[in-house]
């Protein structure tokens, strides 16, 4: 498997661009006081192009990580951008490998990572499962994951909102999850999992933060836009929403008194 049927994003060198703008622009609340300082051994699953292997090895410089991704392009540019990154060098391997079947012994690690893939999976507490198996009893798991019924703007869009209700549905007929995020707490204890915590990490950007808000809306628009091609082929948007849409967040972004807000969940807990 390398083309996933369920990947809504797909696998263009655009999105490969979108995912490296998108770790950095999240970096502050994705990676804040994360549990790995005496971490030497992380798996990071579902590593896409390598965006968040690099922060972690930046942040964290005795860990050594091994990244898998089910597909070819991710996994070359994840290995030709970590080539290049400062202080990277011997600290990382990146594995093709489908996360429901993790070719590691028990055990091998100490740490582990995901951001961004339980949306993706048809069998997220599969996936845990695995990582749970291949993780030494005491090890740290941080998850990162959607919740897209939060997001709201204000001045009130339409299109927008019928465009995202679409991508989700279609995220949902794919046999991903857009609202995995409200599932993790229950996921991480179903397969084992201990001391779990859940955190809603909320961006809620008003006049208070007024270039907070700008940038926001730059990475939304990306962010909605990335499905179109994906949308429009399975006849689940029309060309007409995508262009009102667009309108519609470039108005957003012109009103002095707009108002974007989003939450998504990280969860962490510890194997047992
Ligand atoms: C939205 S990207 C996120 C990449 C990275 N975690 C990040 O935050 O930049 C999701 C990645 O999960 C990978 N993925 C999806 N299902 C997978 C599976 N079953 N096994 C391994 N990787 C998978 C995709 O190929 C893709 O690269």
């Amino acid at each position: 498997m390398s083309e996933l049927p369920g990947y809504l994003h797909g696998y263009s060198e655009k999105e490969r661009e979108r995912l490296h703008r998108q770790a950095r622009f999240l970096e502050p609340m994705v990676h804040d006081r994360l549990p790995f300082r005496r971490c030497r051994r992380l798996l990071e699953v579902g590593c896409g192009v390598g965006a968040q292997t690099e922060i972690l090895l930046r942040h964290f410089p005795e860990i050594h990580i091994t990244g898998v991704d089910v597909n070819d392009a991710q996994i070359a540019e994840a290995q030709r951008f970590l080539q290049t990154a400062p202080g990277a060098s011997g600290r990382f391997e990146i594995l093709k490998a489908d996360a429901t079947r993790l070719a590691f012994m028990p055990a091998s690690f100490d740490a582990a990572f995901l951001c961004w893939i339980l949306e993706h999976v048809r069998d997220p507490a599969r996936v845990l499962g695995e990582v749970r198996r291949v993780l030494a009893p005491g090890a740290a798991i941080v998850c990162n994951e959607v919740l897209n019924a939060t997001l709201f703007l204000d001045p009130y869009s339409p299109a927008t909102l019928r465009y995202w209700m679409a991508f989700n549905d279609h995220q949902f007929s794919l046999g991903g999850d857009p609202f995995v995020g409200a599932k993790l707490g229950n996921l991480l204890q179903s397969v084992g999992f201990r001391e779990v915590q859940t955190k809603v990490r909320t961006f809620h950007l008003d006049n208070r933060a007024p270039a907070e808000r700008a940038e926001m809306l730059a990475y939304w628009t990306e962010l909605l836009l990335s499905g179109a091609d994906s949308l429009l082929k399975a006849e689940k948007v029309s060309s007409d929403i995508v262009a009102t849409m667009t309108e519609e967040l470039a108005e957003v972004g012109r009103n002095p008194n707009a108002v974007f807000f989003y939450a998504f969940v990280q969860a962490q807990a510890r194997a047992w």
